[in-house]
């Protein structure tokens, strides 16, 4: 049984999705907890983002459940097919994720303060004079206060990152999706957004982070996951993970990424 107790904050279980007749989630099964930090790495192609975005309902899942702190997103029918939940009951469980992506997703438009007041202030309905001060909070805490007027094209990739981090903290999840957050950064850029995310899990957020990172994986990660070819291949704590992988395939991939 899926377990659903308050302390599990989603319960993945059995998921599986394909891409026309290509299968590329096979029965996928993860329970992420209160305050931790879950690192998932694998190959190109092995699923890691449909994944992630089959938690966050950006992907519909096939087969399987998705229950996010207690509420059932998606669950089988007598027949093995997954049925969701009704749409205003999708979207309230979509906010307790926030997601940040390779590709920073700003609004070019719109400044820093107003891409992160944007979604609070028409989904949340929460009024400018109080969304504001929480904004340039959160742009502190990010370290991006002295940017809070500047269009995104005047910041470099890793303050972006560090922008969509603020914007989707500002919506108030419990739970942190990552996909690749330091990927589309030059190397020396990729540190100032590491170390954001670190502070983040000092606060407890719960993570799970898709990352290639390992040494992010190794210092901040509570567990490590690794899949290839749609499965979880391999999971253990981090320290068991990196000193002592079981399966072949893991040891051939961390061989590759050093
Ligand atoms: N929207 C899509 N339509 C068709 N195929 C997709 C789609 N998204 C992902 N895929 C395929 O699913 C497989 C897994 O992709 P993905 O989850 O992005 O892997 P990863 O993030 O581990 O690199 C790949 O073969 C990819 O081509
Ligand atoms: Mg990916």
């Amino acid at each position: 049984m899926p377990s659903t107790t308050p302390d599990v904050m989603i319960s993945a279980q059995a998921i599986h999705k394909a891409f026309g007749g290509n299968e590329v989630l096979r029965g996928v099964s993860l329970d992420l907890m209160r305050g931790e930090v879950v690192a998932v790495i694998g190959p190109s192609g092995s699923g890691k983002s449909t994944f992630l975005r089959c938690l966050n309902h950006l992907e519909t899942i096939d087969s399987g459940t998705v229950i996010v702190e207690g509420e059932v997103l998606a669950q089988n029918d007598a027949s093995g097919k997954a049925q969701y939940v009704s749409d205003a009951q999708i979207r309230k469980i979509g906010h307790k994720m926030g997601m940040v992506f390779q590709s920073f997703n700003l609004f070019p438009h719109l400044t820093v303060l107003e891409n992160i007041i944007e979604a609070p202030m028409l989904v949340q309905k929460i009024k400018r004079s109080e969304i504001v001060p929480k904004a340039e909070a959160l742009l502190k805490k990010v370290g991006l206060l002295e940017k809070r007027d500047a269009y995104p094209n005047r910041l470099s990739g890793g303050q972006k990152q560090r922008v969509a981090i603020a914007r989707a903290l500002a919506m108030d999840p419990d739970i942190m999706l990552f996909d690749e957050p330091t990927s589309a950064l030059d190397p020396e850029l990729t540190g100032e957004v590491l170390r954001t995310m670190r502070e983040l899990a000092q606060d407890r957020m719960t993570m799970l982070v898709v990352t290639h990172e390992m040494g992010f994986a190794r210092e901040v990660a509570n567990r490590v996951i690794f899949m290839d070819g749609g499965n979880i291949v391999e999971q253990a704590t981090a320290e068991a993970f990196f000193a002592n992988p079981q399966h072949e395939r893991t040891q051939a991939f961390l061989q590759n990424m050093l």
